[in-house]
């Protein structure tokens, strides 16, 4: 294995190479997915649902992100790391956002951050890279947005929109963001999003016309049952297999047949002897 860097996305996009990214938020699943070859590893602020238990990414702080982002990066080596920025980290002003952003990469050792929007964003966009920070945007369904969505919806469906995204896309390309997460774009947008860009599209819920795929571990591994979106495939049903192994443990515990001999340690006769 290879290490992914921030200049591989555009030369995995010219030689046609499929990026694959998926979300991971501690050491061990890290670990896990690096050693199995995923080009890119997003430590996404989805951590405030599948990791926290709240019903979607606003209550997450950046304390939140180091922390988990961190943990990430203990365990990789080849893959490339991607800091989420959280809601309200990059928004109130740009001496904030910079603050933030250098977290990422000086605290947690991060190759990069994510943040969510296009013209919006633009200027803050243009500070990080100036403060030589690679940069991954994201458009489409914004979670973080979801109060202005009015839920979760997918984004691009009416002319309006849909030049928003084209224009969006392109105005952060030409910020010079390394590469632009769509989410839930229909795949025909997506891929004219795509074939407009240099730089690679990577999709969640936009279609394989995308320049590479990300998906969130635990919806993929089959773990988080609260909601699975259309444009989850399920890779692995590791929550089944979790729930009974637990059964069996229980189970085991309660009939006395764990643990076993082989699982204990031993003291000498002569020792014990003398503690009675
Ligand atoms: O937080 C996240 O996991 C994300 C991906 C879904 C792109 O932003
Ligand atoms: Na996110």
């Amino acid at each position: 294995n290879k290490k992914f860097t921030s200049t591989s996305f555009i030369k995995s996009k010219q030689e046609k190479h499929m990026i694959s990214m998926l979300t991971a938020y501690d050491y061990s699943t890290a670990k896990l997915l690096d050693e199995a070859g995923v080009d890119s590893i997003l430590v996404g602020d989805s951590l405030g649902m599948v990791m926290l238990g709240y019903e979607n990414t606003l209550k997450v702080t950046m304390e939140d992100m180091i922390h988990h982002t961190k943990a990430v990066k203990r365990g990789v080596k080849n893959a490339f790391v991607i800091g989420d920025m959280p809601f309200m980290s990059y928004h109130i002003s740009t001496e904030e956002t910079l603050k933030n952003a250098g977290r990422f990469i000086q605290e947690a050792g991060a190759d990069a951050v994510k943040l969510e929007g296009g013209y919006a964003v633009i200027d803050k966009v243009k500070a990080i890279i100036k403060a030589q920070i690679p940069v991954v945007g994201h458009i489409g369904l914004t979670p973080q947005s979801v109060n202005m969505f009015g839920g979760f919806k997918v984004q691009g469906k009416s002319e309006e929109n849909a030049k928003k995204l084209i224009e969006d896309a392109l105005l952060l390309e030409e910020a010079g963001v390394i590469a632009i997460v769509l989410e839930c774009v229909p795949a025909k947008l997506a891929k004219l999003i795509s074939e407009k860009l240099s730089i690679p599209t990577i999709g969640i819920g936009a279609g394989n016309g995308c320049d590479g795929q990300v998906l969130v571990i635990q919806d993929m591994l089959g773990m988080y049952s609260d909601f699975t979106p259309k444009f989850v495939k399920k890779y692995a049903t590791l929550g089944d297999n979790m729930k009974e192994a637990v059964r069996n443990y229980i189970e085991e515990v309660e009939n006395k047949e764990f643990p076993k001999v082989e699982h204990t340690f031993s003291i000498s006769d002569e020792v014990l002897g003398k503690l009675y």
